[in-house]
């Protein structure tokens, strides 16, 4: 499997699929590779004739240094899991800092309409500026027919859409359905750093948003929310950070319930200093 380190030549090898008519599918990842990240690429895969998988950790999405220097770096395992797939139409791009930013690791700013402002843009402050700087330039370089991005970040994958469209960028995104451990956990690089003790217990979280989602079929948006919280209030594993019904377009807090509108309940919790999220749908 070829992995580039450098833009100049993925985009060679690159400039020859196009000259050949060849579709390119892209996944984007920070690496740490998991079954969710292989459900993309597989699902690229089955739409382009070559997938182009990025692993880049980028520093400017992080506002806390600590996650940023402790997030997992597996460059070998995750190649070795991308070969598992016995695919010789996969190729990877791991640039360094430097390849990406220059000298200047800095985010460009943002306006996604308001998007940005709710949920994870409230807690990680300059997050979704590094997500839009990283993956712009990422889509510049790669140049791909379709991206793919999971649900599990859905404020992200929202506001990829929005880049997209502002930005008038000639690529599909598309995105894919969570992935789960047997017990329900969402699939995420940070589950790497859980305890197995943490990853048991990690079961509450989906089963709550589970219960929250049954629960909203007859309560209100606050009542099921005061619910939540009361769960989490003495978690001897989890500490709550947000629990949200929002509406799916807008991503804004819910107001009303009405018919007309679909709505999904968004959670982050942390266990120790390890953040995890997690959303459902909700209709
Ligand atoms: O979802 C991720 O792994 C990252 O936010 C992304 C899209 C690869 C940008 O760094």
């Amino acid at each position: 499997m070829q992995v580039y380190k450098e833009q100049k030549q993925i985009k060679a090898e690159l400039e020859s699929f196009r000259g050949e008519h060849l579709s390119i599918g892209f996944v984007p990842t920070m690496g740490a590779l998991h079954e969710g990240h292989l459900a993309l690429v597989k699902e690229a895969l089955n739409q382009n004739d070559k997938v182009v998988v990025s692993i880049f950790v980028n520093p400017t999405q992080f506002n806390n240094a600590i996650d940023l220097e402790k997030y997992p770096r597996t460059l070998q395992d995750d190649v070795a899991l991308l070969q598992t797939l016995g695919e010789d139409r996969v190729v990877v791009y791991a640039p360094t800092v430097e390849d990406i930013y220059g000298g200047h690791i800095e985010s460009q700013q943002f306006d996604f309409d308001g998007l940005e402002q709710e949920m994870e843009g409230k807690f990680r402050p300059g997050h979704f500026n590094g997500v839009g700087t990283v993956v712009k330039r990422l889509f510049e370089i790669v140049a791909p027919h379709k991206a793919y991005f999971g649900k599990k970040d859905f404020q992200q994958l929202a506001i990829i859409k929005r880049l997209v469209h502002k930005y008038d960028i000639p690529v599909q995104i598309i995105g894919c359905k969570i992935q789960r451990e047997p017990n329900g956990l969402a699939m995420s690089s940070r589950n790497a750093r859980l305890t197995s003790e943490q990853k048991k217990a990690a079961s509450f979280i989906y089963q709550t948003l589970t219960t929250a989602k049954a629960q909203f079929v007859t309560k209100s948006a606050d009542e099921v929310t005061k619910w939540v919280e009361q769960q989490f209030s003495a978690h001897e594993f989890f500490e709550l950070e947000y629990f949200n019904i929002a509406d799916q377009d807008t991503l804004k807090p819910i107001q009303r319930k009405t018919r007309q509108k679909s709505y999904r309940a968004f959670i982050a919790v942390y266990a120790d200093d390890i953040r995890l999220i997690d959303n459902i749908g909700l209709n």
